[in-house]
């Protein structure tokens, strides 16, 4: 009778071990390199470990990253046994050799397949292999899956993700599983429980249209990232030479902002010192890996003109402003007033929670004396108020009913611009505002991130 009673037990609790994803993975954003979007199919063993050396010794390693991940191209076939087999002139060692070689410079490891029958390179996909890959990565060591759409055909995108992710479980090496289905199914509505990081759009370029074309994509998409989950709107392309230095700074901003994976796409062993400096500002990383893990929403938008904002811990944010004209702009901002913005509640894109309707809509812009922004009004005085770039910002009634959707901050105290200090984080300085409002110059495709600091 015991033998029963302790078999029914063991069946028990076998079954509450039902897959999952690997649930204590990716609390922040993961960080770390891949290898795409600079050198493509011309990957190899030399190039994974020069990038690991890198990455030690450029300091990134030091500022968070973490992953070497090997894009597509590693593989070229499968044996008799079905086994995936790596390409033997670029990795003459075997993969389990790099993974090692990564695992030793304390950095993770991370590979590539697809969920279809080839990967985009026409390289073997996992279709019908799943757990056999599936432990053959744990073999290897592997950290980090990324998981293509190419190859696949009538599949359905979250049973074909979910079944990867159960061969993973089952597999017993914690894997970080980043879903790269383009966005097609839209993912952010179920792969929260499938995998960590899912793509939210089809590939990025290096250039500054095909950027901000993303960046746009993700104004709603801000409640369905948190801890262990995240939107992935691509791999930067920082340091690839097809955005100017400014442009570059924008990009890393906005995904700083977006919570969004940090993974580098460019060639570590040769950055400029501008490049460097971007990709290791640590005070913008900090804005990126907040522990609370929450997504920018878009506070104001006028159009070539938007404010961002960023609830981060301890009650304290961060905003950008995103100048994305061609032309450089002068714009007034209300410091007191972006002090008490919030995130936006349900309907991101929408007044931010907590504003009175209707007050300083975006048509506020540039309305001589600055009338219709009632947030403008606070500005009073302050000389060229209402002229053409100027903006106003509308007026947040801290603790207003209503509008706390997933992303608020329900329960907090409303704070004012006399408990924080406001930090430039491009500048490193903290700012000395002689008035609560002050003109800001910016360049075309710029940004301006203040973090609000609690005093
Ligand atoms: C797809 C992905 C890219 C990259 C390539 C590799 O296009 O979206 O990020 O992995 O495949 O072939």
């Amino acid at each position: 009778m015991k033998k029963y009673l302790l078999v029914f037990v063991a069946a028990f609790l076998s079954m509450g071990a039902t897959a999952q994803k690997f649930d204590q993975l990716a609390k922040t954003p993961p960080m770390g390199w891949n290898s795409w979007n600079k050198f493509h199919c011309d990957v190899s063993e030399a190039l994974i470990m020069q990038a690991a050396d890198a990455m030690v010794s450029t300091g990134m390693k030091d500022a968070g990253y973490e992953y070497i991940v090997i894009d597509d191209c590693w593989q070229v076939s499968r044996d008799e046994n079905g086994e995936i087999v790596p390409d033997k002139d670029r990795f003459p060692h075997g993969m389990k050799y790099v993974a090692d070689y990564v695992h030793a410079k304390g950095l993770k490891f991370g590979i590539y397949s697809s969920a279809g029958s080839v990967t985009c390179q026409r390289r073997p996909g996992g279709f019908g292999h799943e757990y056999q890959d599936a432990r053959t990565y744990a073999r290897y060591g592997v950290d980090y899956l990324k998981y293509d759409w190419c190859g696949s055909t009538t599949q359905d995108a979250r049973s074909s993700y979910t079944n990867m992710r159960n061969a993973l479980y089952a597999a017993s090496r914690p894997i970080v599983f980043s879903i790269c289905e383009w966005g097609s199914s839209k993912p952010w509505e179920w792969a929260g429980d499938v995998g960590h990081l899912w793509r939210t759009t089809g590939d990025i370029s290096d250039n500054w249209n095909s950027m901000i074309d993303i960046f746009k994509r993700q104004k709603d998409l801000a409640r369905y990232a948190g801890p262990g989950k995240w939107n992935d709107p691509d791999m930067l392309e920082v340091g690839n030479g097809g955005m100017t230095t400014e442009e570059y700074r924008t990009h890393f901003s906005l995904w700083c902002m977006l919570a969004s994976p940090l993974m580098a796409g460019n060639d570590l062993q040769n950055m400029t010192p501008e490049i460097k400096s971007i990709m290791l500002n640590k005070e913008m990383i900090a804005v990126n890996q907040d522990s609370l893990g929450r997504q920018a929403t878009c506070y104001r938008d006028n159009g070539d003109y938007q404010i961002w904002v960023k609830m981060l811990s301890n009650n304290e944010k961060a905003i950008c402003l995103l100048n994305l004209s061609d032309e450089k702009k002068s714009v007034l901002v209300d410091f007191a007033l972006l002090a008490q913005a919030r995130s936006g509640g349900r309907g991101f894109g929408g007044p931010p929670a907590g504003v009175v309707p209707g007050a300083g809509m975006p048509g506020a812009q540039g309305i001589p004396g600055g009338q219709g922004a009632a947030g403008a009004q606070k500005a009073q005085g302050v000389p060229g108020l209402g002229a053409p770039g100027s903006m106003g910002v509308p007026v947040a009634a801290p603790g207003a009913p209503g509008g706390m959707g997933p992303g608020g901050q329900r329960g907090l105290t409303p704070l004012n611009l006399e408990n924080y200090r406001v930090r430039d984080l491009w500048d490193h300085k903290d700012l000395v505002l002689k008035e609560t409002s002050m003109y800001v110059d910016m360049v075309p495709h710029s940004v301006k991130v203040y973090r609000f600091i609690r005093k």
